[in-house]
């Protein structure tokens, strides 16, 4: 058994152990993160079963104009949020499987925890947070889902306003509910990546994330690309799967691009995002691979840029 050190989990945030906050680090000690690597033959038949999941499109797609899948999942989440009289674990959204193979530096490993990409998501989460949008008064998170990172970030900076924006209305519904069950400062509010409200305009000293959402709009980014470019935030940060950092000649990469092309997940933006740079439009601030993710793909790849 392996165990995947605090230098390593550092590097994989994009930072180094000397310069993680004492709670990052006490939340790191307090988690296993023992994994071994698979054999060769069982690595072998994952990545078979994997690659005939693909070819036999079993994998969820990204049906462009259709929310209703969202509706569905997010009603769920809404009615045990509500039910729950406000507990945060019920916006624990369930595409995140205890137990399942996970990417960890190219290869495919097995976790003693379950729970072992969680823990990381909500340390790395935390971090991320703290470490990029401290100095934000308003923070909007586009796509928003279960409401589970608006939380985190109406707890972390109550002094904060936290929109939480999506397509589906029971997202939206979950962002007003933190508000009227938990008294956070928070404000739901209904938003469509393909058509995006002109009428929408960001208080200064804004700051943008998205989080395995902006993955979700295939070929189709650009309208909410050029609305974010004239509505001018101070900064936006993407935390998503970005198909082009990962190496088409190492296999276990190969699965995530082949995974990527059969979902319609979003491709071309990083290529538009530099294009836009050296026309002076945009500046690029982090691009980091996130080199860690679930059986299928790298979810946490962190493109920080802001529009000039
Ligand atoms: C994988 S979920 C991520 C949710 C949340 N950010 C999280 O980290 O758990 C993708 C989210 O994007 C939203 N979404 C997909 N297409 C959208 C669109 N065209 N406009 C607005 N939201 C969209 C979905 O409703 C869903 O809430």
């Amino acid at each position: 058994m392996q165990i995947l050190s605090t230098d390593e989990i550092a590097a994989l945030f994009g930072t180094t152990k000397d310069r993680l906050d004492k709670e990052s680090l006490a939340h790191i000690a307090a988690c296993d993160w023992g994994y071994e690597p698979l054999k060769q033959k069982e690595r072998d038949s994952i990545i078979i079963s994997l690659l005939e999941r693909i070819e036999n499109r079993k994998l969820t797609i990204v049906a462009n104009e259709d929310k209703s899948r969202w509706d569905t999942g997010w009603g769920e989440n809404l009615k045990a949020f509500q039910a729950s009289n406000g507990d945060l674990d019920a916006l624990i959204p369930k595409y995140i499987r205890p137990g399942e193979i996970i990417r960890l530096n190219g290869e495919l490993v097995r976790s003693r925890d379950p729970n072992f990409e969680l823990n990381w998501f909500k340390i790395f989460s935390r971090w991320f947070f703290l470490t990029h949008l401290s100095s934000y008064d308003t923070i909007f998170e586009f796509g928003c889902g279960s409401g589970i990172n608006v939380a985190k970030l109406a707890e972390m900076f109550p002094e904060k306003v936290i929109y939480g924006l999506d397509w589906a209305q029971p997202s939206v519904d979950i962002v007003e509910s933190l508000r009227t069950l938990r008294g956070m400062r928070t404000q739901g509010a209904s938003f469509d990546f393909f058509h995006p409200d002109e009428k929408f305009e960001f208080p200064p000293n804004s700051a943008v994330i998205t989080v395995g959402a902006m993955e979700q709009t295939g070929t189709s980014w650009q309208a909410f690309l050029d609305f974010l470019i004239r509505k001018g935030p101070a900064r936006v940060h993407h935390i998503e799967p970005i198909f082009e950092w990962y190496d088409p000649t190492e296999l276990v990469d190969y699965t995530a691009l082949k995974a990527h092309e059969a979902r319609n997940f979003w491709r071309g933006y990083p290529t538009r995002l530099l294009e836009l740079e050296q026309a002076g439009e945009v500046a690029i601030h982090n691009s980091k691979r996130a080199h860690f993710g679930s059986l299928v793909l790298e979810g946490y790849s962190q493109l920080i840029w802001s529009p000039i």
